[in-house]
């Protein structure tokens, strides 16, 4: 009975956070300490990368240390950590339909007035039988991102970016936009319904 209230809970899952059967606070706030330590450790390595070298050097951080950053959180926990966004720079990211529709309910809950900055979003769901805990939290576009993701780009820095990423769509952003999200997906010991 409690597996069918939580696949009922599910199926009305569109936008807000459910109530489950079981209580998986543990594990959300486990998947929200991981995004802000991720945050907080490419924000301290960008700023002093760009005081170091200025948005040139910078570009290294974000297309060695990011991802780097990210494969570390996986390996410490067996998670698949990772960021996304509905204009990728690089392609690798590009989100998967689940993520998808949430990048876009963040965009509809700013434009329903809501902070970015507070912006999250999970869901259990399940994958090829497992089920497994799916978090988003939305990351917002401060002064310090514009250097390589604003609507004017010092020469230098694009050519930089461009010889990179040739598919680059991640430009054109103003402070306060959505940059896009960090997505954490965490299995779930089976059985715990
Ligand atoms: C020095 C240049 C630079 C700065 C400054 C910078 N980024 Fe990036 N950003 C990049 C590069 C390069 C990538 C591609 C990384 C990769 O290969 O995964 C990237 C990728 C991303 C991604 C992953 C999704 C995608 O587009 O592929 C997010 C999210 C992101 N940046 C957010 C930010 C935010 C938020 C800031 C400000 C706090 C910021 N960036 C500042 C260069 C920069």
């Amino acid at each position: 009975m409690q597996r069918l209230l939580t696949v009922f809970a599910l199926g009305l899952t569109a936008i807000t956070p459910q109530l489950y059967a079981t209580d998986y606070t543990a594990e959300v706030t486990a998947s929200r300490e991981t995004a802000q330590e991720f945050m907080q450790t490419l924000k301290k390595e960008l700023q002093a990368a760009m005081q170091e070298g200025g948005p040139v050097n910078a570009v290294s951080v974000c297309n060695l240390t990011a991802p780097a950053i990210a494969n570390t959180y996986s390996i410490r926990n067996g998670w698949d950590v990772g960021r996304t966004s509905l204009k990728t720079r690089n392609p690798g990211n590009t989100p998967d339909a689940w993520e998808r529709a949430v990048l876009v309910s963040f965009e509809e809950r700013k434009r329903a007035g809501e902070d970015p900055a507070m912006m999250e979003f999970y869901e259990v769901v399940s994958q090829d039988g497992n089920q497994q805990l799916r978090y988003m939290k939305a990351i917002p576009t401060a002064p310090l991102c514009l250097a390589c993701h604003g609507q004017q780009l010092d020469s230098i820095v694009k050519t930089r970016i461009e010889t990179l990423y040739p598919q680059d769509q991640a430009l054109g952003y103003k402070e306060g936009d959505i940059r896009g999200a960090f997505s954490i997906t965490q299995p779930l010991p089976a059985a715990r319904d």
